[in-house]
């Protein structure tokens, strides 16, 4: 199975040594990296006490640059204990643990005290079968009219994939949707639309300004993933040759 990796915690201590501070983009674990969180923010339309919840936020990057841009309160749910640990020393070398809390949990028993103005999800639904089912279940966690946005990998036609990919080692984890029908699954869940777009484009000008030097050198987010150089090289080479895609979305959650 996927995000099966242990002690990232101490992974990321020995790889900091030495390092002032984490490189930005070592806890975003999708593509575009903190640029993307940012891509997310303005569409949250967040007022103040408003709170994000974050659905599968990993190492906790995606919630703290939420926090750190906007002062908003955020809570990261992920079903991965090693990710969680990690997220939350992350958030408390970073000085963050009053505003970003993680839980380890899956959306199908996370159960908050109150529901939240806004949501994100980055990478996620990849690894879920039952799509409309589990945006259902964000909803349940939001007031009406609370926001919800997505930055989501797309399968636009069927065709193998080299294994492994950042979201599964073997595939059979690997429940891709055409945007299309990932974006009929939400507006099933009673999200109305906002935005939904093909950022392709804007991902592999990422990918090509981010490596047009080689690896990065220093930490970086390959390094706390089991065979990450190979997941992360076999994701580019897909999205770059247009076999994958990526999509931003922003929805509200119908009253
Ligand atoms: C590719 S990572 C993306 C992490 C984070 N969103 C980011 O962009 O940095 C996918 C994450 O989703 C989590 N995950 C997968 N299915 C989940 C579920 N049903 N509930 C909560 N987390 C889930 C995994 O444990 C993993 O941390």
């Amino acid at each position: 199975m996927t995000y099966e990796e242990t002690a990232v915690d101490q992974t990321i201590d020995r790889l900091l040594t030495g390092h002032d501070r984490a490189p930005d983009d070592l806890d975003q674990f999708h593509v575009g990296g903190a640029d993307a969180v940012d891509l997310l923010i303005p569409g949250l339309a967040l007022a103040d006490g408003d709170r994000v919840l974050d659905v599968g936020s990993g190492f906790g990057g995606p919630a703290r640059r939420i926090a750190t841009r906007t002062g908003h309160h955020v809570v990261g749910i992920d079903l991965a204990s090693a990710y969680v640990d990690a997220a939350r020393a992350l958030t408390a070398k970073a000085g963050l643990s009053d505003l970003v809390h993680f839980h380890h949990d899956d959306i199908a028993s996370f159960d908050p005290d109150e529901p939240f103005q806004a949501a994100i999800t980055m990478h996620v639904q990849m690894n879920v079968a039952d799509k409309p089912a589990w945006f259902r279940r964000i909803a349940d966690h939001l007031t009406p009219g609370a926001r919800l946005a997505v930055w989501e990998v797309c399968q636009p036609h069927r065709v193998d994939l080299p294994w492994p990919m950042p979201w599964s080692l073997d595939g059979t984890d690997s429940f891709l949707a055409t945007p299309g029908d990932l974006h009929a699954d939400i507006e099933s869940a009673g999200f109305a639309t906002a935005t939904w777009t093909n950022e392709t484009p804007w991902a592999q000008d990422w990918i090509a300004e981010t490596f047009a030097g080689g690896p990065p050198t220093g930490p970086s987010l390959p390094m706390l993933l089991d065979d990450g150089y190979t997941r992360v090289i076999n994701f580019a080479a897909a999205l770059t040759d247009g076999t994958l895609e990526i999509w931003r979305g922003h929805f509200t959650r119908a009253a």
